[in-house]
């Protein structure tokens, strides 16, 4: 057994770990290269940096030791002055058809509001949190969504993965991550012997999509953020993996690039953060799964220790 293979097993990461070039992997069948999320091969020809990954994933004892990961707490709530119009959180409506532009807010909301706000949400139960973002009006990206996309899985469970916000796929369908970048994530899932839905839960940074996909905007995170921030309490994880450098710099509340993010156990509201990329740039970049699959053995040994405590 090589190093690396007693390395993964040691970590009780054995199950669904195949190899890219078998011909018996139904999962590697069943989805693109660039979509399968299978054991990062690094070729003879590689970029220094990764070759260098590759050899600290084999080596047993450094590899992301919990005891070793440096833990950093999140950035104290940055206070918003966000123009908005106040909102019946708790009677919204539970269509997630798009409102009418009626509803699309006008003018500046006094901070006591955007306070009363806050506290409104950090106090709901889901189906009013269901409710609220269903019937959000406090940012304009209502007015060109066709779904608010919740959040789906598991509400009890001891993952949650955080992405950035929807896109095309996600605000059609009202449901994250259901595009390519869905499919690897799903297959990241998978790696790790998790599955959608089964003691998962995925949350995006923000409920509507961006038009075109644009970088979502302060204005857009600090409206979206209490939901996100509720839907965490409720669901009160064992770790957050959070996907990109977007979504880990609107939850840590840094400018830190996202390079210097990963490898570090944040905390959120003294929940354990571990920072990945984003599964839409490992489609675009094959050879930072390597890293990724880092990162997501960090994740594994931090829930599997903060189970250990419990
Ligand atoms: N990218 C994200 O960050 N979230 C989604 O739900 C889809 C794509």
């Amino acid at each position: 057994m090589s190093r690396r293979a007693r390395f993964l097993e040691a970590l009780g990461i054995t199950a669904e770990w195949v190899p890219r070039a078998r011909d018996d992997a139904p999962q590697a069948e069943a989805v693109s290269e660039a979509v399968a999320f299978v054991e990062p091969v690094v070729e003879p020809v590689v970029e220094p940096a990764v070759e260098h990954i590759a050899e600290v994933i084999a080596e047993p004892v450094t590899v992301a030791a919990p005891a070793a990961a440096p833990v950093v707490e999140a950035a104290p709530a940055i206070e918003t002055a966000i123009p908005v119009v106040p909102v019946d959180l708790v009677e919204a409506p539970v269509s997630r058809a798009r409102p009418e532009p009626s509803l699309v807010p006008a003018g500046p909301e006094p901070d006591s509001a955007q306070a009363e706000r806050e506290a409104a949400i950090a106090a709901m139960a889901w189906p009013a949190l269901d409710a609220a973002v269903a019937g959000c009006t406090a940012c304009g990206l209502c007015q060109t969504r066709t779904n608010t996309v919740f959040g789906v899985g598991d509400r009890q469970a001891e993952w949650m993965l955080v992405g950035e916000a929807p896109g095309e796929n996600e605000d059609l369908q009202g449901e994250p991550f259901v595009g390519q970048a869905g499919k690897l994530l799903d297959n990241m899932l998978g790696a790790l012997g998790l599955a959608r839905g089964r003691n998962v839960f995925i949350a995006n940074v923000l409920k509507c999509r961006p038009p075109g996909n644009r970088n979502p905007q302060p204005a857009e995170v600090a409206q979206c953020e209490p939901f996100l921030r509720r839907q965490i309490a409720l669901v009160r994880p064992r770790v957050i993996v959070v996907l990109g450098r977007f979504a880990a710099q609107s939850l840590l509340r840094t400018t830190t690039p996202i390079g210097k993010l990963r490898g570090t156990v944040h905390t959120y509201e003294g929940i354990p953060v571990v920072v990945t990329y984003h599964p839409a740039y490992l489609l675009r970049t094959l050879t930072d799964k390597a890293r990724a699959w880092e990162d997501l053995c960090l994740a594994r040994e931090v829930h599997d220790r903060a189970g250990a405590g419990a």
